[in-house]
């Protein structure tokens, strides 16, 4: 019996890894181990012999198990610091240039947006992206028959069997923002909102996602070409040029009367889009006079307060800028796409210290 524990115990101590160590177990109290099989014997001795043996040999078997759980522990100490050891990192090593993540090109126009309009007196509101029919479209005037409901090719929510209760949407546009904001501040007013918006369309130039900004000024006295003034004059800080030729175009939306859409003169040859030059025109928003109807729903007097409201596709206008041809990129989450059309992440832009780059 000293002859096995001899045996087992130096074994056990110089067992390299853990599956050593398990084939060591086996071999000595497994079911069919040198230690259990002793145990065995036992049954064919007298019952002085088993009474001298028994206990020395549950003995034996104790300690290799408890020289086996320690050594297990050893081990697995070891292991562990080799990992450590082998994964360490020293954080304070400078950050490698192409490891860094850049401003997504929506990000980065958002803030210029921002950065423009906010100079002219806009400050940004925001509203929920999941937006009650009220908001998105019974108080900017489009009743439940209006075709524009359909056109908009909206996402629906589901109510609970039994609710009958008109569902949510997934708003079409930035618009009913306009009216959180009228009843939220009242009037006058002048705001921005930008944000995500939501239809089934999927092409070279339309995703189920896109952004929009808002724009909303509430006045006294304030016309169309207050309206125009400011888009031309956003253009042209927008595009960093002086000369952006804009296209009014009579137009039609509910909330607004009169209403106009503006396209941008660009050309798309060669497969990259220009701005400023070319044949073709590409919209970039729609505008207007704020319908009556609108500033009521808002808790606005029509007869004292007026304004001009407009929304601006800014998936179209970063497309625009910086010449991205195809707007389902935006969203591909393509590593070396976000790399060549990303920007440094603490290039802010600025009106004084230049909207890019
Ligand atoms: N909400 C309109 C759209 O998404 C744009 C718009 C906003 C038009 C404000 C006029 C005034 O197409």
């Amino acid at each position: 019996m000293d002859d096995l524990r001899d045996k087992y115990i130096s074994l056990i101590a110089g067992a390299a890894d853990e599956a050593a160590l398990e084939d060591l177990r086996v071999q000595a109290v497994g079911k069919k181990g040198e230690i259990s099989l002793k145990m065995r014997e036992l049954g064919k001795m007298s019952a002085e012999e088993r009474q001298a043996a028994g206990p020395r040999l549950n003995a034996l078997k104790d300690e290799i198990n408890s020289a086996l759980a320690a050594k297990k522990e050893a081990l697995g100490d070891a292991a562990l610091d080799a990992r450590l050891r082998g994964e360490w990192l020293d954080v304070t090593l400078p950050v490698r240039p192409r490891r860094q993540g850049t401003i997504h090109p929506i990000s980065q126009v958002t803030e210029e947006v921002t950065a423009i309009f906010a100079d002219m007196g806009f400050a940004v509101a925001e509203g929920p992206q999941i937006e009650s029919d009220w908001y998105n479209f019974d108080a900017l005037n489009i009743p439940g028959h209006h075709p524009a409901r359909a056109e908009m090719d909206t996402f629906y929510t589901h109510r609970g069997e039994g609710d009958e209760r008109p569902p949510h949407v997934l708003r079409t546009h930035t618009s009913p923002v306009q009216i959180r904001t009228m009843q939220e501040q009242g009037a006058p007013l002048r705001i921005i909102a930008p944000g995500r918006v939501y239809r089934a369309d999927y092409d070279m130039t339309h995703t189920p996602m896109f952004h929009q900004v808002e724009g909303l000024a509430i006045e006294r006295d304030i016309s169309m070409a207050n309206l125009k003034w400011v888009l031309e004059e956003f253009v042209k800080a927008f595009f960093e040029v002086d000369d952006v030729e804009l296209r009014f175009r009579a137009s039609h939306f509910p909330f607004t009367e009169p209403s106009a859409e503006v396209d941008i003169r660009c050309s798309w040859e060669g497969g990259t889009l220009k701005v400023g030059e070319g044949d073709d025109w590409l919209e970039i928003l729609g505008s207007g006079m704020v319908h009556p109807k609108v500033l009521e729903a808002s808790k606005i007097d029509p007869s004292a307060w007026q304004g001009f409201a407009f929304g601006m596709g800014i998936d179209r206008i970063a497309m625009l800028k910086y010449g991205i041809p195809d707007l389902r990129a935006f969203f591909d989450s393509d590593l070396r796409w976000l790399r060549h059309y990303g920007f440094a992440a603490l290039d802010v832009p600025t009106l004084r210290g230049g909207l890019s780059r």
